[in-house]
């Protein structure tokens, strides 16, 4: 399973790409705004953390615009992934994109329907929101493991990139669903090794082991 980090935060981004296990990381525009960053300078920033996809958003609505801007953060590096909303106009840019071998991830997808047509536009990801889904009382892991069985039936070649992914048990229930991918915040991305007998196996082992007065090395 892939782990990307959703995060324009580069203190934090450091402590989770350290641990040698992050494949990718997102931004969105309120990260962007978030971290106070210039976000040209912060994706090329990021591009130096991780070596993977970087999602970077473009912020215009219209097709032209679009396609201007995510040439601009595209040439940033070559990592950097447009990330493209689920518009026509979005979908359009998807399809400019892919002719021209950028890779782009269609986010803000909430229907199996809207994934089908990212993938037909030919993105590289989409992203469907799990947590947002969650918020209105609708079950955001429903849409991602409907959208799974859909691609699989259609052989869809874009990649589910699951998105809003808000705690521990999300991660659990996309890794047993098989989804390939996911993005999550830092902080989710490091509390999910603790276990309170993980913790207490430890102490006990690192007690009982001082009090031989052995050395290992
Ligand atoms: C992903 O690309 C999005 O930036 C992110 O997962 C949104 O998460 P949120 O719904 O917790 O803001």
């Amino acid at each position: 399973m892939k782990f990307f980090i959703d995060t324009a935060d580069l203190a934090l981004l450091r402590k989770c790409a350290d641990t040698g296990l992050v494949d990718g990381v997102t931004t969105n525009p309120t990260l962007i705004r978030q971290s106070g960053r210039n976000i040209h300078e912060v994706i090329a920033e990021i591009c130096t953390l991780v070596d993977g996809p970087i999602s970077a958003e473009v912020a215009a609505m219209d097709f032209e615009g679009m396609k201007a801007e995510g040439q601009v953060l595209a040439a940033i590096h070559p990592n950097v992934t447009v990330k493209l909303p689920m518009t026509w106009d979005g979908l359009k840019a998807a399809r400019f994109f892919a002719a021209k071998k950028i890779k782009t991830n269609v986010t803000l997808c909430f229907s199996v329907n809207q994934a089908v047509l990212a993938a037909k536009a030919g993105a590289t990801f989409v992203s469907p929101f799990i947590g947002r889904l969650d918020d209105i009382t609708s079950e955001g892991m429903d849409l991602i493991v409907d959208i799974a069985e859909a691609f699989e039936a259609i052989g869809a070649k874009t990649e589910i990139l699951g998105a809003s992914v808000r705690t521990p048990l999300h991660v659990q229930q996309c890794a047993l669903a098989g989804i390939g991918a996911i993005t999550i915040p830092p902080a989710l991305f490091l509390k999910l090794i603790e276990h309170p007998l993980t913790k207490a196996g430890l102490d006990t082992f690192a007690a009982d082991w001082a009090s031989t007065g052995q050395k290992i090395a």
